[in-house]
């Protein structure tokens, strides 16, 4: 399949930084930004964790299917990052693949548990010990990233600047492969 829409995708788990990296990185290159969640949020008028609570969890993920098939409609030459639950669904990382260069920010465990311990926005991470919850939700996932991911990172202790140009550089020695679409 072939990623001629030209975007930079950011995937990975929950607080790996996808909204943050992509928003500098965004800046820093003229590019327009998007997030599957913020996206979602304004067109339900209302936070995740609100339609988590009153329709669902398969109710959030048809949303994000839908999304990510208008996100394959209208965007190009942007950089757009989506929520750590969206590659899970088989039909979403096709659409995830044809949307752009998928690039997965990699973060170990502690550094993630450090930087979700006091998240009250997820709902998938509410209640009981947080560093079961990442593990138990890694052990699910890791693969998945990995898999469908054609640059991974590993973002530990990088700043921004780092890490975009560690992805420059990779873009730049597989631009071929890369934009012909083959892994
Ligand atoms: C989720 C990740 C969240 C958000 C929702 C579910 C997940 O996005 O989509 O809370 O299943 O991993 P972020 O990865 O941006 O936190």
């Amino acid at each position: 399949m072939s990623n001629s829409r030209n975007n930079l995708v950011f995937i990975g788990f929950m607080g790996c930084g996808k909204t943050t990296l992509g928003k500098w990185i965004s800046q820093n290159v003229s590019m327009t930004f998007y997030d599957s969640d913020e996206y979602i949020e304004s067109k339900q008028n209302r936070e995740i964790k609100e339609i988590f609570a009153t329709e669902g969890e398969k109710y959030f993920r048809d949303l994000e299917t839908e999304t990510i098939k208008e996100m394959n409609e209208k965007f190009s030459n942007s950089v757009i990052s989506v929520g750590g639950g969206l590659p899970l669904r088989e039909e979403n990382r096709a659409l995830l693949k044809n949307l752009g260069i998928v690039i997965y920010l990699r973060a170990t465990e502690d550094t993630l548990v450090h930087r979700l311990a006091y998240d009250t926005k997820r709902p998938l991470l509410a209640g009981s010990d947080i560093r079961i919850k990442v593990h138990d939700l890694m052990m699910q996932r890791a693969n998945i990233y990995e898999d469908i991911a054609q640059i991974i990172v590993d973002t530990d202790d990088k700043t921004y600047e780092q890490i975009y140009n560690e992805i420059e550089d990779i873009i730049l020695a597989k631009a071929s492969t890369l934009l012909g679409g083959k892994k």
